[in-house]
């Protein structure tokens, strides 16, 4: 099943011409706007590709609890300690509403886990930079989340239902955390001279790694085109980067805070902003393991699955126990 999994779904998507009737039937009702349900037939790459992306991102939202559970305990006051707790616990539910969805398509969610304990599966390259400072929280907020409602509130229109539904809930939780991460922002960007540059020193480090998170540009991404035909993906990367771009620069203006990108410019022709691309080679080093908390994230990981080994053979103990006793019963 992995090896099928991490296949590479590639950019050639077939028209409705070159299709046999039941893929084309499939991809008319997609067309019009149809949801896919989990007992309906759908192309194995559909079914490949949907899993691939929906465990990636259950992976990152689990993962993405690890940066800022860093903060829990370090938390300024009391109320920043509470909220910062209550988003960590968010995070965890986002992964298990998405864990739930993939294994509609019939992955397991053991198998989910070893798969990314193993490297087989990926996860948010975003997550393996380091939350040096408190502002980090507020960047993280900001940035990141503010990344992930940009690529997210699409997909809530996206062609598999139970991944649709799952984005409902999350998107209205992500908004709040995007909004908490501003507003630490702007707490430090109205403080002293040291906390405005804690806030700039954070912009610095997370916003190239916040563009990297849409993914490579159009031209070298992989499953685009045929995600996008089959509407698990609404929109290319580049859209979602330059629409990212556009909406954060006046918010950083706003802080009083200067992206760390000095060709950003507002270009009147195309409705947007210039900016310059990201280091690609920094990213594809990050997604082959070598960024600067990658070890560290998985290794967490493995402790938590090894750790949580006890409570997994104890249920399923319990589990076979009540079955056993129902059958005596019968
Ligand atoms: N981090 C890690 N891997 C990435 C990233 C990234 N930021 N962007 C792309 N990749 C990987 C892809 O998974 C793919 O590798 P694979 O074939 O081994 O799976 C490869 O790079 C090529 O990229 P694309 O072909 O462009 O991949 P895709 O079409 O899946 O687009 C994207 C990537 C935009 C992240 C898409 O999967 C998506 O929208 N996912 C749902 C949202 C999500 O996962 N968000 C996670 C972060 S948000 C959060 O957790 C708070």
């Amino acid at each position: 099943m992995y090896a099928q999994m991490i296949q590479s779904t590639g950019k050639g998507v077939k028209s409705l011409d070159e299709m046999d009737p039941t893929e084309r039937a499939f991809q008319e009702r997609i067309d019009a706007g149809g949801k896919i349900e989990p007992k309906d037939w759908m192309p194995a790459g559909y079914r490949k590709n949907l899993i691939r992306q929906i465990g990636q991102h259950a992976h990152s939202e689990i993962i993405g609890q690890l940066p800022e559970g860093n903060w829990i305990t370090r938390a300024p006051t009391l109320e920043r300690k509470a909220i910062l707790l209550a988003k960590v616990q968010d995070e965890a539910g986002h992964g298990l509403y998405l864990y739930c969805a993939a294994e509609t398509l019939g992955i397991t969610r053991d198998e989910m886990f070893e798969a990314l304990n193993e490297g087989r599966m990926k996860y948010s390259s975003i997550f393996n930079y380091p939350t040096l400072t408190w502002a980090d929280m507020g960047a993280v907020g900001w940035l990141v989340d503010g990344a992930a409602i940009m690529n997210q509130v699409p997909l809530q229109r996206t062609s598999y239902g139970p991944y649709a539904r799952a984005m409902v809930r999350i998107c209205k939780e992500e908004s709040f955390h995007q909004r908490q991460g501003f507003d630490i922002m702007m707490k430090m960007c109205a403080g002293s001279e040291a906390q405005k540059r804690m806030a700039q020193d954070a912009l610095n480090r997370f916003w190239y790694p916040s563009l990297m998170m849409f993914g490579p540009s159009d031209a070298e991404s992989v499953h685009s085109a045929q995600s996008m035909a089959w509407k698990i993906k609404m929109n290319t990367n580049d859209e979602l980067r330059q629409k990212f771009v556009d909406q954060t620069v006046p918010q950083a203006e706003y802080l009083g805070l200067t992206v760390p990108d000095e060709t950003i410019k507002w270009n009147d022709e195309k409705g947007g902003y210039d900016f310059a691309e990201p280091d690609w080679t920094e990213f594809y080093d990050v997604l082959a393991g070598n960024g600067p908390c990658n070890h560290d994230r998985l290794e967490t990981r493995k402790q938590a699955w090894d750790d949580g080994a006890w409570v997994r053979e104890g249920m399923l103990a319990h589990a076979a126990k009540k079955r056993t006793a129902k059958v005596a019963a019968e």
